[in-house]
């Protein structure tokens, strides 16, 4: 079951085009697209004459053109044209989403049209940074529950491990890392430290540390998925555990998860270098170096979805480690119970 009142991540800003794009949201086929002032627009993706897939379509001067019989329909899911007609009937609509563009990003709200809350949405405004934080971005499909991305995020034990040819290290500093989280009004956060450790291979390459380093992660969950990363290291001992950490090597991270249905999502990750800003290389590396880092997570993700749907959940255990992920989990339970209930009672 999906949280429905909720902004959810439909695309990058720039994947809206020249063509509309069919991407489904919590089990909806929504197409999305620019209206004729460029503003971004999201529609049921599906035509209300003979229910031809809209996303099939091409965008002409006035809005998006069906491509079975050229009905065309503006950002609001109004028909405006019928060809050989001039009467447009007034039922001759599609259903609209509420859409905001921020921070390079497509939000989409997937609940009641009249909650939707454009300041709820979280700030990420790095994305427009390009000055102090140089920025790349993707979109993985994933088959896998958007949670499980998520739990992969809140438990970061899997780095030594998973990761331990990229940005992972040695696993037993990751296990025993210092780590202090607290509660937000929208989620949580957590910062670990792995303080006199020794820098996983990415780090070499983009910072050329020659020693041990002392590096931190800092990670808030802000419900329902999304997370937000700023990672870094100094020189062991140069003062950034005492808040020296402006100016050396870091960066941050932004993972967006989607549900696209109970079983598959999509993965809506950047980088930005909060280091050698004036090299564009540094950027392309770091991405180089993350992007293969964040497929070996889609492999362990799609390969726990395929057996979690052969042999249910039945007998999992949980750790010690997974003490934020559970947190997390019983966040999102009680949002979703509220979002039931509330429902159930009108
Ligand atoms: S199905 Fe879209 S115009 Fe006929
Ligand atoms: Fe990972």
């Amino acid at each position: 079951m999906f949280l429905r009142n909720a902004w959810y991540i439909a695309a990058w800003a720039d994947e809206l085009g020249e063509k509309p794009l069919g991407r489904r949201v919590c089990n909806e086929p929504i197409v999305l697209f620019r209206d004729s002032n460029g503003a971004a627009a999201a529609l049921t993706d599906r035509c209300c004459h003979r229910s031809a897939p809209l996303s099939q379509g091409t965008l002409v001067a006035t809005g998006l053109q069906c491509g079975y019989h050229g009905l065309i329909f503006d950002g609001s899911g109004k028909c405006v044209a019928i060809p050989g007609q001039s009467r447009i009937p007034d039922d001759a609509r599609v259903r609209s989403y509420p859409v905001v563009e921020k921070d390079q990003l497509v939000w989409l709200w997937m609940g009641e049209a009249g909650r939707a809350d454009p300041g709820k949405i979280l700030d990420f405004p790095y994305h427009n940074d390009r000055a102090h934080w140089p920025n790349k971005h993707a979109c993985y499909p994933i088959k896998g529950n958007y949670m499980l991305m998520v739990d992969n995020l809140m438990d970061l034990t899997h780095l030594g491990y998973l990761h331990a040819k990229t940005v992972g290290g040695n696993p037993a500093a990751h296990v025993g890392a210092e780590m202090k989280t607290t509660r937000t009004s929208t989620g949580i956060k957590f910062t670990r430290w792995l303080r006199n450790s020794v820098p996983p291979p990415t780090y070499v390459k983009a910072a050329g540390f020659t020693g041990r380093v002392d590096r931190w992660q800092e990670f808030e969950w802000v419900a329902p998925s999304s997370v937000l990363q700023w990672t870094g290291a100094a020189d062991v001992g140069t003062g950034a555990y005492e808040g020296k950490r402006e100016g050396g090597f870091q960066f941050r991270l932004f993972h967006g998860l989607t549900p696209e249905t109970e079983t598959s999502c999509f993965y809506f990750w950047s980088c930005a270098n909060g280091y050698r800003q004036n090299e564009p290389a540094a950027t392309e590396q770091l991405y180089s170096e993350i992007a293969p880092t964040f497929v070996e997570d889609k492999e362990m993700v799609e390969a726990q979805q395929a057996r979690m749907t052969e042999l249910g959940e039945a007998g999992l255990v949980d750790i010690a480690a997974d003490a934020n992920r559970m947190t997390m989990r019983r966040f999102m339970e009680r949002m979703i119970a509220e979002e039931v209930g509330a429902r159930a009672a009108e």
